[in-house]
């Protein structure tokens, strides 16, 4: 028989868990939220009465426990269902958060639970329930032995796919993601500006740069992002770069840190990737330093 699990915080990754993980077999021990009306709504769409606004209600009979409240309020929540003893002997609590380690609920310790994180690397828009929005996607985890053991058979079952993190390197972990995700955006923003330069508006940005972007992720899939880089910076072309520079200055001015900046790290791809010398970098991170 599968564990039993509560979910304390009922928005939008805590509905998406607690339904999905109903559907693999996990038994219902009770949803709690901040406020009575969202932990009632919850539990409808799951099909339970066990439902409250005092958390240590309905997680003191679950196996493992979720603690999906905003990232601020996790150390609360945990303060309060240790208080309470409102967790079972060697239950697993487990937050949701990439950025905070699994020690924030380190409150819980004296009540001998284990406890862990498991993140999953997906954007959650809606409190629905329906379709499965862990398939195929990364769920990191870290924590002590028996959470990360629960956790990663709990990803495993929602059919995600497990990574197990040090808990020391969370913050690097989520920094990446950021990047990965958040940083693109701005990135693009960037182009399209740029683009808006040449006299191309908004609404074609994407038909215009979307085909380049998406070869570009297709060939750092393929290849790596070292052979994945294209352009004038890999070429060592400083002519072409100096243009940039000083065509930018001249037409969008606050553009151009950013631009330089992303520019100089180019240069480092492009060196450690054995494209350009020690002496043709120096040139171009020069070119890409002047204010
Ligand atoms: N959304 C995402 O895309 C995403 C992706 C990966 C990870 N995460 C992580 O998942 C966690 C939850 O994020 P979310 O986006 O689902 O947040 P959310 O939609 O804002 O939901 C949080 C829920 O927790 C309830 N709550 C707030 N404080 C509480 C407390 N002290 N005790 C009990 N319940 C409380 C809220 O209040 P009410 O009861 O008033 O409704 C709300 O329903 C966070 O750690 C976040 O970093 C989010």
């Amino acid at each position: 028989m599968k564990a039993s699990f509560a979910i304390v915080g009922c928005g939008r990754v805590g509905c998406a868990l607690a339904g999905q993980m109903q559907r693999a077999g996990y038994r219902p021990a009770g949803l709690a939220s901040k406020s009575l009306s969202s932990a009632r709504d919850a539990a409808e769409q799951l099909g339970t009465e066990l439902f409250s606004d005092k958390p240590w209600e309905v997680t003191k009979h679950a196996d493992v426990v979720f603690i999906t409240t905003p990232d601020g309020q996790i150390e609360n929540a945990a303060s309060l269902l240790a208080d309470k003893q409102g967790v079972k002997k060697n239950a697993v609590v487990l937050h949701c958060s990439g950025s905070q380690p699994s020690t924030i609920l380190s409150v819980l310790k004296p009540c001998g639970v284990s406890i862990g994180s498991l993140h999953p690397l997906q954007s959650f828009a809606s409190k629905q329930m329906e379709g499965n929005p862990f398939e195929n996607i990364i769920a990191a985890i870290e924590g002590e032995p028996d959470a990360v053991a629960m956790a990663s058979r709990i990803a495993t079952d929602l059919s995600a796919t497990c990574l197990t993190i040090r808990t020391d390197a969370k913050t690097a972990y989520h920094a990446a993601a950021v990047v990965a995700s958040n940083y693109l955006v701005a990135i693009q923003d960037l182009a399209f500006r740029l683009l808006a330069l040449a006299g191309i508006p908004p609404e074609n940005a994407f038909p215009v740069l979307g085909p380049l972007i998406q070869g570009t992720v297709a060939n750092i899939k393929k290849v790596g992002t070292q052979k994945a880089l294209t352009g004038p910076i890999v070429r060592g072309d400083t002519d072409t770069v100096r243009t940039h520079v000083h065509e930018i200055r001249r037409l969008a001015p606050d553009l151009l840190s950013l631009y330089q900046c992303l520019g100089r790290h180019t240069v480092l791809v492009a060196e450690s990737g054995g494209n350009i010398n020690e002496e043709k970098a120096a040139e171009l991170l020069a070119l890409l330093s002047e204010s």
